[in-house]
């Protein structure tokens, strides 16, 4: 069975997430969507509501599992025995710290091995940090978030 992680921050999902969820969700068995921690980021949300927001807004993707977990991916990635890890890549500014990010998994965990989607270019724009900003400024970029979750994230973020 072909397994793959997906992991990423997710502070909140965005439509460029579930782009990447949907084709790589034809490539594998199996994908599991696992929000974690990045050292340099502040999130909004706490890991249960990423994760509960993700659940929303993927339902009725099949073959797709979320969870949440607080360690090294690549622990991660084995205890799920995946032989995978997807990734978004969304211009040349992402590939330096995306490859860093690769080697040192394939370090850590050799048995996995990281593919790169290219981001749609409808999405080439977008970042959970720039929704974040226009919502916090109270503006709102239509088809940035997924329509189920749209109304929950712009409460938290604009209460
Ligand atoms: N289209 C548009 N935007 C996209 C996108 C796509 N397809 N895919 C990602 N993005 C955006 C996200 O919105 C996010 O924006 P932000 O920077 O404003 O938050 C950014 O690109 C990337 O974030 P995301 O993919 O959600 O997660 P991340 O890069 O913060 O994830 C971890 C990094 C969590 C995977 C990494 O820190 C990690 O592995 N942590 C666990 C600990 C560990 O193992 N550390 C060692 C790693 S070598």
């Amino acid at each position: 069975m072909k397994t793959a992680v997906y992991p990423g921050s997710f502070d909140p999902i965005t439509m460029g997430h579930i782009d990447i969820i949907k084709r790589a969700s034809v490539m594998f068995d199996k994908l599991v969507i696992c929000v974690m921690s990045n050292a340099k980021k502040t999130p909004i949300f706490t890991p249960d509501e990423r994760v509960e927001l993700i659940k929303r807004a993927t339902a009725g993707i099949e073959n797709i599992e979320v969870t949440s977990y607080g360690g090294l991916l690549a622990d991660f990635a084995k205890q799920q025995g995946a032989g995978f890890i997807v990734r978004g890549l969304r211009a040349l500014s992402d590939f330096e710290y995306e490859f860093q990010m690769a080697l040192t998994n394939r370090k850590l965990y050799p048995d996995a091995d990281t593919v790169f989607l290219t981001t749609s270019a409808e999405y080439m724009y977008l970042s959970s940090s720039i929704v974040k900003e226009i919502i916090r400024n109270g503006g709102f970029v239509k088809d940035a978030i997924p329509e189920p979750i749209a109304e929950d994230v712009i409460k938290k973020i604009r209460p």
